[in-house]
């Protein structure tokens, strides 16, 4: 498998900069190069300072900062890269000079080396074709800030290997990334109708459909974004958007090209001035406009094939941080509005055609819907990924019948001899969706909220008892039901980034889905307790160390891994074990005894004063309800048959969630510390 130990960025200016950081601060060894010693500096300076604020903001510690500098070579030599697994270009968007750039990197680098491009407004396929490794070539698409912004559009051109894809979305994970595969078009997938919402705000302006301050208002509104597009092009410059428009306009057509106000505000050479009354009456239509363009070219880049609904959801969500995604934006206005809105549009630029998609899914009169869950076959192993980065890949309804589905395709499948789950991003499945909880309690309807249990429940014993061995790769955190979904695969292979957590007492609920029965089934009720009690993360190693885990392993190793695993075959996982020393306090303040002292606010007893003291203040942030309750599933499920001790743990479900804890704790999550009653 691929191994990732030096990454080189050419050019230190504002986005090479920020990328170098990024891959250092995710402990990747990065060679940071730029024409000048002076240059390097800068960018080296510029690191420094967004590390210093990160520091600041409690980000990171500072100890870090030196850790983050120490993994960046900077220098103005281009042989420092020449055994790099992969050369990220940085430089000005100029074609000849990025062109002669990757000329001598294809002559200076090994073999092994991927070179990728970071521009914004050429054709990958065009530098690849410079080089002589046009297979190992692709677009590699960050956002500012790249150290902060989190979307990186992975675009292969034609001749990009399917190897070189792989490894590139490797990458786009170690260091953090959400990558989106996007076709080598113009603008890609964002861009493509982010740069038409600047240019029609100025548009507009031009029309006088509005004045600034209400197209910027409208924006807002529109899209519930905190800049607007004339204060977005303060920001990051105009000569950027006049650029970014020219250059679509000229692939595209005249419909993309740059506003003329757009043209003579970059002549000069003043940003827009943001002041001004917002005038409500403009509002519609503003706003309207603003959907028919944007909605309307998400439409057609998806129509072309240039990226999924749900990447291009996921890249306006990640990558320009609207709350809503383009496609959930039609769902919600409703596609016949949708419709009229585009319709407008195609009918006042004529080279702007109404995008099928769009045109069928007025047909259907239904609105869209999206894809989770993704399943794929690769060397006799199906990988089911849940695919909502942008949410943690939460489970709720929706993903859970996705979910089911690519199961049972999965074990239908010949070609598959094993199911791997796995979760897009950084995140393994940070647990059920709370809105849905939130809501369906409001609502009164908390019988929902059992049968969508009881569904979850009847999936995980399938996984658990399925014919074909089932594997959860925990290679990011895990929490609630996720960590109950990891637990119920027959085994568990974990990277240093796995982690396994039951926060759920704390927001007022007790783990609902099995993860206390398969926690103590196979570490006993004693550290099921202590961890259901305090919260308490098991890292890693900790899942390791436990027999939790079968396997700990690099992110580089994960295939061999898995592979190596399945050959060997899965091990018990309730199999008789040792609990390691490291463990005995937690076992000891998991005895009855201990436990009614955390019931009653008491300290626990024969540990460690630290130890009994922590415990108990994080015990006392837990609602008191959800622990006397957890303890008691936890010693009625002890000695039950899987099936039964499920069914204990459904019964209580009503009760608990209609506990005015359950609403507090549920409603409060991550806004404010809740306030518990004890009913
Ligand atoms: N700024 C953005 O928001 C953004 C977003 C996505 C992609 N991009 C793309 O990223 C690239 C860099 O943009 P930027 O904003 O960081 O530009 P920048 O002007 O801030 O930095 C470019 C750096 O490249 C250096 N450089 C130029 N030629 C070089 C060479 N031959 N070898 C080594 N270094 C060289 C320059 O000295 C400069 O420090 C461009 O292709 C741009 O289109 C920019």
């Amino acid at each position: 498998m691929t191994q990732i130990r030096k990454i080189g960025v050419i050019g230190a200016g504002n986005m090479g900069s920020g990328i170098a950081q990024k891959i250092a601060q995710e402990g990747i060894p990065v060679v940071l190069i730029d024409t000048q010693p002076a240059f390097v500096e800068r960018g080296l300076a510029n690191i420094a300072k967004t590390l210093q604020d990160a520091v600041q903001r409690k980000i990171i510690k500072p100890a870090q900062v030196d850790e983050v500098l120490g993994r960046i070579q900077a220098t103005t030599d281009l042989e420092a890269v020449k055994d790099a697994d992969l050369v990220i270009e940085a430089i000005f968007e100029d074609k000849t000079i990025k062109s002669e750039l990757f000329k001598k990197l294809d002559r200076i680098c090994s073999d092994k080396t991927i070179l990728a491009t970071n521009t914004s407004s050429f054709y990958v396929g065009e530098f690849a074709g410079q080089t002589a490794r046009p297979d190992r070539f692709i677009g590699l698409h960050y956002f500012y800030h790249p150290a902060k912004n989190r979307l990186l559009e992975v675009i292969p051109h034609d001749g990009t290997s399917p190897e070189t894809v792989e490894t590139s979305l490797l990458v786009a994970k170690l260091h953090g990334k959400t990558a989106i595969v996007v076709k080598d078009q113009p603008g890609f997938a964002v861009n493509r109708f982010f740069v038409p919402f600047l240019n029609e705000a100025v548009r507009m302006l031009e029309e006088k459909v509005a004045g600034i301050a209400t197209i910027e208002a409208g924006a807002k509104r529109a899209f519930n974004i905190g800049m607007g597009p004339f204060e977005l092009m303060n920001v990051t410059g105009i000569p950027i958007a006049v650029h970014a428009a020219t250059t679509l306009g000229n692939e595209l057509g005249a419909f993309y090209a740059p506003a003329k106000a757009l043209q003579a505000q970059l002549q000069m050479k003043k940003n827009w001035d943001l002041t001004g009354e917002i005038d409500e009456s403009r509002i519609p239509a503003v706003t309207d406009r603003f959907y028919g363009v944007c909605l309307g070219v998400a439409a057609a880049l998806v129509d072309e094939g240039v990226a999924s609904i749900e990447d291009t959801d996921r890249g306006a969500k990640i990558g320009l941080r609207w709350s809503l995604g383009p496609f959930e934006i039609m769902n919600k206005i409703g596609i016949d509005k949708t419709y009229q809105s585009v319709k407008a549009i195609s009918e006042k630029y004529p080279d702007f055609k109404m995008p099928q998609i769009l045109a069928n899914q007025k047909t259907l009169a239904k609105p869209f819907s999206f894809n989770f869950v993704d399943l794929t076959v690769k060397d006799g192993i199906a990988f089911i990924t849940l695919n909502r980065p942008e949410a943690m890949n939460a489970l709720n309804e929706t993903v859970v019948g996705q979910l089911e589905v690519c199961f049972t395709q999965a074990q239908a499948d010949p070609k598959a001899a094993a199911i791997v789950f796995q979760g897009a991003g950084k995140a393994f499945v940070a647990g059920a969706d709370i809105r849905y909880f939130v809501e369906k309690i409001k609502a009164n309807q908390i019988s929902d909220i059992v049968d969508f249990t009881r569904n979850g429940h009847r999936l995980l014993l399938n996984i658990e008892t399925a014919a074909k061995p089932t594997v959860a790769l925990l290679d990011g955190l895990s929490m609630g039901g996720g960590s109950e979904f990891a637990l119920a695969c027959q085994s568990i292979v974990a990277t240093p980034d796995g982690s396994m957590a039951f926060p759920e007492t704390g927001i007022g609920i007790y783990p609902g889905l099995g993860g206390m029965l398969r926690l103590a089934r196979q570490v006993g009720p004693e550290l099921a307790k202590y961890y259901v009690f305090t919260g308490a993360a098991l890292t890693a190693a900790d899942m390791q160390a436990l027999g939790i885990a079968a396997r700990l392993c690099a992110a580089t190793e994960v295939p061999a891994t898995i592979h190596a695993l399945l050959q060997e075959g899965l091990p018990d996982k309730y199999r008789q074990r040792e609990i390691p020393p490291a463990f005995d306090s937690y076992r000891q303040i998991g005895r009855p005894d201990n436990i009614a002292r955390l019931l009653s606010g008491k300290l626990p007893e024969s540990v460690a004063e630290d130890v009994a003291a922590k415990t108990l203040k994080s015990v006392g942030f837990k609602a008191p309800l959800a622990l006397k309750i957890s303890n008691e599933i936890i010693d009625a499920q002890t000695g039950r048959p899987i099936p039964a001790a499920v069914e204990i743990e459904l019964e209580r479900l009503a009760e608990i969630f209609s506990s005015a804890d359950a609403l507090e704790g549920l409603s409060a999550l991550g806004r404010r510390r809740p306030e518990f009653k004890g009913k």
